[in-house]
């Protein structure tokens, strides 16, 4: 049995079901489970509706147009993301509510109204503008979790310039590639961010990066950690000075649906990043529908979204999300046991957090450092708790409805990608019974499918690719400068009325969808989407390396971990310290958490008789698997040797 069907068959024989509790029902934002066939019965009377609870400055022409895989949503209506985030809310009286509550790693922190954030957001809007960003002009975004971050991607919004935030973990070589393919204009950064304790050195890697990018004009430098680094007179400006002088007023961009919202990169089948393209009027319709219904959303809620606005979670249900529906947000610098292994439950306790949404990868890392540390504070505010990223075993959401809901919170768990903008296959907490280790069915407004090799559904019960057969307002409308990629990628396998997701799934009987992994040469580690080829990219690009192939195998705390095939070029040896100079070498091509955790260093690669590596069989090798077919194989011997090599290859960390 495979590693997929052994894990689906545990899996399935969970018998256990969580209906939603009585309390939580009663109270609920969705409690008619009749939602899901008028939305079936008319997608596109149910997305409009779902857009009429934003402010249009004026109203589309047509709900949806295609031809496919092209799509248009509201197409003919004008809106601007920023007013529907702060102005409305600010104009109805709600401007003293607080829009964030930011825990700064060290133990500071801020509160953040949301008069407040509509005045730094036009501030430093004014300011982009006095530099000369115009509407369509790419800004790209490089800083930690602090508040000018979600100001950064709002000031973007309100004067149309479409933003690409690249997350604060990736080296100075993967900015500068993202930078060079926006072909942005400024970049935003910090002097450094908090991380355990230490300075990441932002502006320096931003330095370096810049170096290489003749489209930047102006850095603009947040003053965070007080780090030393150099200055470029004329190109390089201090946000707090920059921002002193502008007015805290700032007339929106009068945008079309449409028109860019942002670019956010993630990692494809190929060793180049895809600048994923997000538009205005469906994207925001749609963030703010899932996050008020998924979520449940109160307006007395604390809602905690634990990613990092360098995600696609972060833009959906940091920003656009939570603040579309004037929600409270917490947000938070730093890691999770910094300076100890409570620091999340602590700020639970602090700010009376009643929502949490987080990875699985973070769910397991707390359950081995066991329940003694939620166990010290009062998480009792808590009435639901999410996931998303990667699919969430048994156990671990057992143990998250346990020990940090109390069995008293529902658990959703998300299904959605970079590419869908927001989420497409959750539980609605109020109406549907929950099945540990399942997302359960299409959100409303949704169609889903399994399909076969030859794209015919797969009947319940079985398993297949997972597909989305009907356009959604989220969805990405094509890859920055490279719409090809983009129809090859989603739209080629079943046709361009197919989006194709990527990943294995399967549904039981009574329809629910189980999420089995990607099935193509995208990892997902620690929550984090890697492709195998760039990681070989950046092997290779070392000068001693002949040749790599990378593979995942499953890991207990991140989900997968990443396993390296490496041959050398003659004369050098693969030992401890060439073992140490890889992982330095992918850290800062790519950034740490692209750095291998096992690397084997092999005379050879097997290959089919085309020269194609067999990726195949080193997955089954890195997995201790019993090796599959090999006969197709040009260098059949070299599997057994490498085979006999892994293991005698010690786990690193
Ligand atoms: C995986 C993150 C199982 C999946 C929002 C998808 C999941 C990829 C889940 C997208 C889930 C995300 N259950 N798998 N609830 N959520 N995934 O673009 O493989 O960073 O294709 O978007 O994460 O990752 P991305």
């Amino acid at each position: 049995m495979s590693e997929p069907q052994r894990n689906i068959e545990a899996l399935l024989s969970e018998r256990r079901s969580f209906p939603p509790p009585q309390a939580f029902r009663d109270r609920a934002v969705v409690r008619d489970p009749a939602i899901y066939e008028t939305a079936g019965a008319d997608h596109e009377a149910f997305w409009a509706e779902q857009a009429g609870h934003l402010r249009w400055s004026r109203i589309w022409d047509s709900v949806m147009e295609r031809d496919a895989p092209w799509v248009t949503w509201f197409k003919g209506g004008h809106l601007n993301a920023t007013v529907n985030c702060l102005d409305r809310h600010v104009e109805a009286g709600g401007g003293d509510k607080v829009a964030y509550l930011w825990e700064g790693e060290p133990g500071d922190a801020r509160t953040i109204t949301y008069g407040e954030l509509l005045e730094d957001v036009c501030r430093l809007a004014n300011a982009l503008r006095s530099l000369g960003v115009r509407k369509g002009d790419r800004v790209n975004i490089y800083l930690g979790m602090i508040p000018e971050l979600p100001i950064a991607m709002l000031a973007c919004a309100r004067i149309g310039a479409p933003h690409s935030v690249v997350f604060g973990g990736f080296s100075a070589e993967a900015l500068r590639d993202r930078i060079n393919d926006a072909e942005a204009k400024v970049l935003i950064t910090a002097d450094g961010a908090w991380r355990r304790g230490q300075v990441v050195p932002l502006k320096a890697n931003a330095d370096d990066a810049v170096r290489e990018c003749p489209s930047i004009e102006h850095v603009i430098t947040v003053r965070r950690c007080g780090n030393e680094h150099p200055f470029t007179a004329g190109r390089d400006h201090w946000y707090h000075e920059l921002v002193a002088e502008q007015p805290p007023t700032c007339e929106p961009e009068d945008m079309e649906a449409e028109d860019l919202l942002y670019l956010l990169y993630t990692s494809g089948t190929t060793g180049k990043p895809k600048g994923i393209v997000h538009t205005t009027g469906g994207y925001l319709t749609q963030v703010a529908a899932t996050h008020r219904m998924i979520f449940d959303i109160h307006d007395e809620d604390v809602f905690w979204c634990a990613a990092d606005c360098g995600w696609v979670t972060g833009h959906s249900y940091i920003v656009y999300g939570p603040l579309a529906n004037h929600t409270t947000g917490v947000m938070y610098e730093g890691a999770p046991d910094w300076p100890d292994k409570d620091r999340w439950w602590s700020i639970i306790e602090k700010h009376r957090v009643s929502i949490l949404y987080t990875a699985p990868t973070a769910i397991r890392a707390f359950m081995r450092w066991g329940t003694e540390y939620p166990g010290k504070h009062d998480l009792s505010s808590l009435r639901l708790l999410g996931t998303v990223g990667e699919p969430i075993n048994p156990e671990a959401w057992v143990w998250y409805w346990t020990v940090i809901g109390g069995e008293r919170c529902p658990v959703v768990d998300t299904w959605w990608q970079t590419e869908t903008g927001a989420i497409l296959i959750s539980p609605l907490p109020g109406i549907t019974t929950l099945k540990p280790g399942s997302a359960t069915i299409p959100f409303p407004g949704i169609a889903a499918d399994v399909v076969d090799e030859t794209g015919a559904s797969v009947p319940l019960g079985g398993g297949g690719y997972l597909v989305l057969t009907h356009p959604w307002p989220a969805i990405a409308r094509t890859i920055w400068g490279d719409a090809d990629r983009y129809v090859e990628t989603y739209f080629r396998r079943f046709g361009p009325d197919v989006y194709v997701a990527g990943d294995g799934a399967r549904r039981d009987e009574d329809g629910y969808f189980w999420l089995l992994g990607r099935i193509d040469d995208v990892m997902n580690v620690a929550g984090h989407r890697l492709s195998t080829f760039e990681i070989e990219s950046a092997l290779v690009d070392d000068a001693k390396v002949a040749e790599a192939a990378v593979v995942s195998r499953p890991d207990d705390l991140k989900g997968e971990a990443i396993v390296a095939f490496v041959t050398l070029k003659t004369g050098f040896e693969g030992d401890g310290e060439m073992l140490a100079e890889l992982r330095e070498h992918v850290t800062k091509v790519i950034g740490p958490i692209a750095k291998p955790d096992n690397i084997i260093f092999t005379p050879d690669l097997p290959k089919t008789r085309s020269g194609k590596i067999m990726r195949r069989l080193l997955r089954d090798v890195a997995r201790g698997n019993s090796l599959g077919d090999v006969t197709t194989l040009a260098n059949a011997e070299i599997v057994e040797l490498i085979h006999d090599m892994v293991e005698t290859v010690p786990t690193d960390e």
